[in-house]
């Protein structure tokens, strides 16, 4: 989504803001632009279509626009096609402030109504532009003081509806920017003599480690030396200070060709990263957890709610956290259980999967959980991100910054989570034996060595990606954690490699989708789980004879009998049941990464995708 930056101190704004601008790329956008105020050239906007760099060669990189504040934005389209005009920053008609916007105005079309009858000339499409216009109608209004403007913005927020992170920078106040936010992040950050705005750390880290989050409604004015903030009513609040303590090299290439690659290969430090500190003498201890065994006791249903790969984490979830702690688990899509009115009581345990914490959908879900009476467990990968701060109870994916588009690590993650939490509650509710319980512990600690068993063996999926990456259509089939790790997998190539893809419970193929199985189509078939492995091969068997392709996928110990079916096939290491999904979604993420090599994809940001979906 939309990528945010704002910066006021005494160096040149435009390289920075660039610079900013290029950390935010991974968000997903279709244009950007900058607004630098100079007290020589006034407010200077430059925007343009395309990627960054199409920008960066027209202010050549930043070196002919001249000023010590300014605003950047990466556009993903809302209102109005991808253009120049329709790009940020926007500006009021007299030219004189302006504004970048990451979210959606609801009521713009009234206002720009509204404004359209008082012969104010709307330059783009955008639902944006009304905010720049509308803050000129206030403005112009009184006297030009930093107090008119700060008035101008609380009317302005009066009279909109949606969600909204917004930068303001007045050329009637250059020593200021204004920042304000409701239900799309914003962060501040903080040097010496300067200061920033931004929708992530990342677009900041280089120059800062001392940030503050902005909840909703603050409104925030930054000086080079300093920033208060206020609340709605301009009384001031105080922001705590964050100390963001991952590397600017988690958030580079460091020499993959993509972040994507880069961020598979990362998994096994990923996954010890987030189990290893949460096992202590064989046991599984969540000391950030404040869940007592008779919440457990009386908990009615556990509510799976998430989006997208975090959506199917919590499908592999079912079926784990069903069977090990014999309580009902739904699982749901945030964007569905928003408007279903769901079942939840007091009772009811809602575990939130995101790894931005920032995705409107799963955050509105989880609000409605909230107020439904629902405690909320989140398990989140960006650190002060809206859902983890307000979650009753976070745990941290210790993923470090996912860049690529396609999420792979934090999906590890999240899986490994699942588990910790799985078996931590099984544990304090005693359903499960003591043996199982140490047999998966020990298995759990072993699971990155298998991971890179996996990755040391890449050349083979490589191979397998060379020969089935032209196939117009591929299914990916399975039962149980299988079927779930079939979801994640098409997922994968869908998005990256843009070939038309089905995750698809293998039992549920003869009630209508096997007529679409013909000659040169592939199926992937996830067959490790080894309770169902049987099945699964008739699946195989039944698609193979109306002249699929198959690619079978299954555990060491079972290779040669899916060779006696499959066309060919990928070994995962053999390991606990419960905990496949963690060694088989690995290959697939491979597999969608090497065919949108061979098919010249954009791999880490893949058309018409954003990397967090702050819009509904
Ligand atoms: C797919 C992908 C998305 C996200 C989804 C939820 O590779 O990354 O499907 O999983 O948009 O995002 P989060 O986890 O940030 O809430």
């Amino acid at each position: 989504m939309c990528g945010i930056v704002g910066f006021i101190g005494n160096e040149e704004a435009a390289p920075i803001l660039l610079e900013g601008l290029s950390r935010l790329e991974y968000r997903g956008y279709d244009s950007a632009g900058i607004a630098v105020y100079g007290p020589e050239d006034g407010l200077k906007v430059v925007k343009a279509k395309g990627r960054l760099q199409v920008l960066s060669d027209i202010v050549s990189g930043g070196k002919t626009i001249h000023g010590t504040l300014g605003l950047g934005h990466t556009r993903w389209a809302t209102h109005g096609e991808p253009s120049d005009i329709n790009s940020h920053p926007h500006v009021s008609q007299d030219g004189r402030i302006a504004v970048v916007h990451n979210g959606i105005i609801e009521n713009y079309v009234e206002i720009k109504e509204f404004l359209q009858s008082r012969g104010v000339h709307f330059a783009s499409q955008t639902d944006t532009e009304v905010v720049a216009q509308l803050l000129e109608y206030y403005y112009s209004k009184g006297e030009h003081t930093p107090e008119a403007l700060l008035d101008a913005v609380v009317k302005v927020l009066h009279r909109i509806d949606g969600a909204y992170a917004l930068g303001i920078l007045s050329a009637d106040c250059p020593d200021r920017l204004i920042a304000v936010r409701k239900d799309s992040p914003l962060i501040l950050g903080y040097g010496k003599n300067f200061r920033f705005l931004a929708s992530d750390v990342t677009a900041v880290i280089k120059y800062t480690r001392e940030v503050s989050y902005l909840d909703d409604g603050d409104i925030a004015v930054l000086t080079a030396d300093g920033v208060q903030v206020y609340d709605s009513l301009l009384q001031p609040v105080a922001k705590e200070h964050s100390h963001v303590d991952w590397e600017i090299s988690a958030a580079e290439k460091g020499g993959y060709e993509h972040f994507m690659a880069k961020e598979i290969m990362e998994q096994p430090k990923a996954f010890r990263d987030t189990v290893f500190p949460r096992i202590q003498a064989g046991r599984v201890v969540l000391d950030d957890l404040r869940i007592a065994p008779d919440d457990l006791e009386d908990m009615d249903k556990l509510y799976i709610i998430a989006c997208g790969s975090s959506y199917h984490v919590g499908m592999a979830a079912k079926y784990t956290l069903e069977k090990i702690l014999r309580k009902p688990v739904e699982v749901t899509l945030a964007s569905e259980f928003r408007y279903c009115d769901p079942i939840v009581t007091e009772k009811t345990l809602a575990l939130v999967i995101s790894q931005s914490g920032e995705t409107i959908d799963t955050l509105a879900a989880m609000r409605e959980a909230k107020r439904l009476g629902a405690r909320v467990l989140s398990i989140v990968n960006v650190v002060g991100s809206t859902i983890a701060r307000e979650s009753d109870d976070v745990l941290y994916t210790w993923a470090g910054p996912e860049i690529a588009v396609a999420t792979t690590k934090a999906y590890s993650t999240q899986l490994a989570v699942v588990y910790l939490i799985g078996l931590y509650f099984a544990d304090l509710m005693g359903t499960i034996e003591p043996a199982e319980y140490k047999a998966v512990v020990a298995e759990l600690l072993l699971i990155p060595t298998k991971i890179e068993a996996i990755l040391n063996n890449r050349k083979d999926i490589q191979y397998f990606a060379s020969i089935y990456f032209n196939h117009p259509s591929v299914f990916f089939i399975g039962r149980n954690i299988d079927y779930a790790v079939g979801l994640e997998g098409s997922l994968k190539l869908k998005e990256i490699s843009y070939i038309h893809s089905e995750g698809y419970a293998a039992g549920e193929l003869k009630h209508g989708t096997i007529s679409l199985i013909e000659p040169g189509t592939l199926v992937v078939a996830l067959a490790s789980y080894g309770k169902l492995f049987e099945k699964t091969m008739s699946n195989m068997v039944e698609v193979k004879s109306r002249g699929a392709d198959v690619l079978g996928v299954t555990v060491e110990s079972r290779r040669k009998d899916i060779d006696k079916t499959a066309d060919h096939s990928i070994a995962i290491p053999d390991t606990h049941p419960m905990l496949l999904p963690s060694l088989e979604v690995v290959p697939m993420q491979l597999f969608a990464y090497y065919v949108a090599l061979q098919r010249g994809c954009d791999i880490d940001k893949p058309r018409n995708l954003a990397k967090s979906v702050t819009v509904e």
